[in-house]
C-alpha cells in the first residue's frame, strides 16, 4: 500500500510539473481528488485492512490528499499570476511613440469673408439685421418695384414653394431692406447677409450661395457717397490702392443702378484668364434707392434718398484665395477647409 501511495506521489509530481493551463491542473484534480479519482480507489481500499493499518495508511492518504490540494492551488495560482504579467507586459504604453494628431476645426471662408465684411462696415457705423429665407412675392419683387412681368420673377430663377399663395425662397437679400424700413426710420444704415436661391448650377454658380445687402436711407444721401464707401469697402478688403469701375445697369429697386469692378485682384489690371484678358472682375450691384420702393415703406422720397448694394460673398471669398470651383465651399473637405 505504502509503495502505491508513494508511486501515485511521484506520478502526481511528475505530471503537476508538466501542467501549465488552468485546464491541465482541473483535469488533474479530477484525476486524484476526484468522486472516481486515484486517491477515493485507495480510500476505498482501506476497507480490507487491519484497524492499526487503517489508521497508519488512512493518515498518510489523507496526508497526500492535503499535499495534492494545496499544491494544485498553488501551481493554479502561478499559472494565473504568469498570464497576469504577460498581459501588462504586452500593455504597455509606449510613452516615446508621436501622439496622433488632434484635427482643429476652422471657420469656413464663407463665413470668415462674411465676417470681415461686417467688421469694415460696422466701422462705418453700419449694424447688421437678417431676413427670412421663406420669402413672398411682396418682399422679394412688389415692393422692390419689380414689375409684374419682370422676367426674373420667371420660375426659371425662382424656387417656388406653392403656387396659389406664392411663398418662395428669396432669390436676393434685397427683400430685407424692405423689411428693415418697415421696422426702422432714417437715418439707416445697416447690411444684411444672407442665403439666397436661384435655379442654377455649373462650375461658377450654386443654387445655394450667400450675399450681402447694404442699404443708406437718410437726407441727402447720394452717388458719391456710395462710391466712396464701395472704394473704402473693396480697399480694406482687397488691398490699399484697389481700383474700382462703374458701368451704368439696371435693377428695379435702384435708379440710377451700376454694375461694379475691381481691377482684377489676380493680375492686378493687366488681364489673365480671371478677368478674361479685361482687367477687370465684376463684383456687386449697386445704384440710389428708386422713389417707389421708399413709397412702398412710406419714407417721402422728397425728404429721404439713399443707396443699396448686393456683393456676393463666394465671389469675393473665391477672389481673395483664388478658389477655381465653387463647389469646393459646399463639399466641406478637410483638405480644403484646412487651407484658411
Ligand atoms: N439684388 C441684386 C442682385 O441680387 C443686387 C443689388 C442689391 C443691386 C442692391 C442693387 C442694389 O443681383
Amino acid at each position: 500500500m505504502i509503495d502505491i501511495i508513494n508511486k501515485i506521489k511521484d506520478d502526481f509530481w511528475t505530471l503537476l510539473q508538466e501542467s501549465n493551463s488552468p485546464d491541465k491542473i482541473d483535469s488533474l484534480r479530477v484525476k486524484y481528488l476526484g468522486k472516481k479519482g486515484d486517491l477515493t480507489s485507495l480510500l476505498k481500499q482501506l476497507a480490507s485492512l487491519s484497524i492499526e493499518e487503517k489508521k497508519s495508511t488512512g493518515a498518510l492518504i489523507n496526508q497526500l490528499k492535503d499535499d495534492i490540494t494545496l499544491k494544485l492551488e498553488e501551481k493554479f495560482k502561478y499559472i494565473e499570476d504568469q498570464a497576469f504579467k504577460t498581459q501588462l507586459l504586452n500593455e504597455k504604453i509606449d510613452f516615446t511613440l508621436p501622439a496622433n494628431k488632434i484635427k482643429k476645426g476652422k471657420l469656413h471662408p464663407i463665413t470668415l469673408v462674411n465676417n470681415e465684411i461686417q467688421a469694415i462696415f460696422q466701422e462705418l457705423g453700419f449694424i447688421i439685421a437678417e431676413g427670412p429665407e421663406v420669402e413672398n412675392d411682396y418682399y422679394n419683387f412688389s415692393a422692390l418695384n419689380f414689375p409684374a412681368d419682370h422676367p426674373a420673377r420667371d420660375m426659371h430663377d425662382t424656387f417656388y414653394l406653392d403656387y396659389h399663395e406664392p411663398r418662395l425662397l428669396r432669390t436676393h437679400t434685397s427683400g430685407t431692406q424692405i423689411h428693415v424700413l418697415e421696422q426702422f426710420k432714417p437715418p439707416v444704415r445697416v447690411i444684411m447677409p444672407g442665403k439666397v436661391f436661384r435655379s442654377d448650377a455649373d462650375i461658377s454658380h450654386s443654387p445655394v450661395f450667400h450675399q450681402v445687402e447694404g442699404l443708406y436711407v437718410d437726407k441727402n444721401v447720394s452717388f458719391s457717397h456710395l462710391k466712396a464707401v464701395l472704394q473704402y469697402f473693396l480697399e480694406s478688403f482687397f488691398y490699399k490702392g484697389a481700383s474700382i469701375r462703374m458701368r451704368p445697369s439696371f435693377f428695379p429697386f435702384t435708379e440710377p443702378s451700376v454694375e461694379v469692378d475691381v481691377a482684377c485682384v489676380i493680375c492686378k489690371g493687366k488681364g489673365c484668364s480671371m478677368c478674361k484678358q479685361s482687367g477687370w472682375i465684376e463684383i456687386l450691384g449697386a445704384g440710389l434707392v428708386d422713389p417707389n420702393v421708399l413709397k412702398n415703406v412710406n419714407i417721402d422720397p422728397d425728404i429721404y434718398s439713399g443707396f443699396a448694394f448686393g456683393v456676393g460673398v463666394e465671389r469675393l471669398a473665391i477672389l481673395k484665395y483664388g478658389i477655381n470651383n465653387i463647389k469646393l465651399f459646399y463639399d466641406n473637405h478637410n483638405f480644403f477647409l484646412e487651407q484658411f
